[in-house]
């Protein structure tokens, strides 16, 4: 098959280093990738956004798979536009339809979604400029702390947990009068905390049938002991030692099924991953959101520690046949801890440079995943991004694995380079 993966992230460079192992992968291009995918296959300069050109390549080079790593173009509805190209009806697309990618790109919707099909999460209502007074009535009765989420995606910043009832008040009046996240935020879900610990679940499906192809816990705040500001993840562990069978099996009964079947309902189309961010409290699962995609850095530890070809399961998911998937598990824990930019998740530099990776030494279990880097024009490899590089391992223990990690990353070196030592720090 000749492959097209979207996206340019530590995510893509995990996929790529994946789905190049196949038998069923002969030609892979990203689009538009970084030096870390360059590895496993052609780096093309497509725009994410842009739909014709995608369509054209597609065309052009008989792709017959083309897999969509982040959430914009698949809220966009670039599934939809792909689809309907009558040259490309044969093609594999792994992505969900732009009304079941709402289960990402509206909070509300997805609120609604999980109401209607009796999903467990925590209790929200919704405001708009229209019931404005409402809400701030709302928010100055709810229990502390309360949580604010913007309705529409907001670069992952769209959620605030706050501690008094006058930040609240303020937060509330920031996304809706003063359009924080312009229309993103035009529409704002006010919910309950949930306290507990949280862990994401990653199900493959065809909208009928699914697989869970990993699980992890992703580590987002800045500083160690999760101090600090928020980040898209420093880093991961994967399998998480809470998820056992008895865990797993509530997760499956109580959510995933009731997703799959939800879905079924409203004749959503999903060919895809969802990644269902959970929150065990006391033993109890609840959903706090959905993603439709994979999630970054999760896909660095899950994908390593999957053993199944993924190319297969993308077939068997075009083909109804995911249901006789056989999903395989590497032995071992494994971690992916994250080396930032100095400054991150703030203004940070880019262009730094990054020292040699060729001659870092590493066991076959270790990967260096790029997620922001760049070749520059002397030839150098770079930062481009806050997130540099995620460092995957495995262990006989999460300790094990991540001290795997911290040795590779001593080997690394750019100015300023910050990262997680505590990784995993709970489950010593
Ligand atoms: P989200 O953008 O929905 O992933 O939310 C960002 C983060 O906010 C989550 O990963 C949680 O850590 C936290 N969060 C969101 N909703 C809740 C909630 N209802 N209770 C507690 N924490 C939450
Ligand atoms: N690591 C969280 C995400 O990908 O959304």
């Amino acid at each position: 098959m000749n492959i097209l993966l979207l996206g340019s992230g530590g995510r893509e460079n995990a996929l790529a280093w994946k789905m190049q192992q196949s038998h069923h992968c002969s030609q892979l291009f990203i689009a538009p990738g970084n030096p870390g995918t360059a590895a496993y296959g052609t780096n093309v300069a497509l725009t994410l956004l842009d739909f014709e050109a995608i369509k054209q390549f597609c065309i052009d080079n008989k792709i017959q798979l083309v897999m969509v790593g982040p959430e914009e173009p698949l809220v966009k509805g670039i599934y939809d536009f792909l689809k309907n190209t009558e040259e490309l009806k044969n093609m594999v697309i792994v992505a969900p339809s732009a009304a079941a990618s709402q289960l990402e790109g509206s909070k509300a919707f997805a609120k609604e979604f999980m109401q209607k099909n009796n999903i467990p999460t925590a209790a929200y209502a919704e405001f708009t400029i229209d019931n404005y007074e409402d809400g701030r009535t709302y928010l100055q009765q709810h229990s502390l702390p309360i949580v604010l989420k913007a309705d529409g995606l907001a670069a992952g910043k769209g959620v605030v947990i706050c501690e008094s009832h006058s930040q609240a008040l303020d937060v509330f009046e920031e996304m809706i009068v003063n359009k924080q996240f312009g229309n993103a935020s035009s529409k704002v879900v006010v919910e309950e905390f949930l306290q507990g610990i949280e862990v994401s679940v990653f199900v493959l499906t065809d909208g009928k049938d699914y697989q869970i192809i990993g699980h992890a816990k992703d580590y987002k705040r800045i500083g160690e002991g999760d101090t600090g500001l928020n980040t898209g993840g420093m880093g991961c562990v994967s399998p998480v030692p809470f998820m056992n069978d008895v865990f797993m099996q509530k997760v499956d009964e109580k959510i995933i099924k009731p997703t799959i079947q939800g879905l079924q309902n409203d004749h959503l189309i999903y060919n895809g991953f969802v990644f269902l961010g959970l929150m065990n409290c006391n033993g109890q699962p609840y959903v706090i959101e959905y993603n439709c995609r994979l999630g970054d850095p999760e896909t660095e530890v899950i994908l390593p520690r999957l053993e199944t070809d993924l190319v297969s399961l993308f077939a068997a998911m075009d083909n109804g046949t995911l249901i006789d998937a056989n999903i395989e598990y590497n032995e071992g824990f494994f971690t992916t801890v994250m080396a930032v930019s100095a400054g991150y998740p703030g203004d940070y530099k880019k262009n730094v440079l990054i020292s040699q990776l060729a001659n870092v030494s590493m066991e076959k279990t270790s990967f260096i995943f790029h997620a922001g880097t760049k070749i520059d024009a002397e030839n150098n490899l770079v930062t481009n991004g806050g997130r540099v590089m995620a460092i995957t391992s495995q262990g006989n223990s999460i300790k094990e694995s991540v001290e795997k990690g911290k040795q590779i990353l001593s080997q690394i070196n750019f100015e300023g380079m910050y990262f997680r030592s505590d990784i995993g720090y709970e489950f010593e």
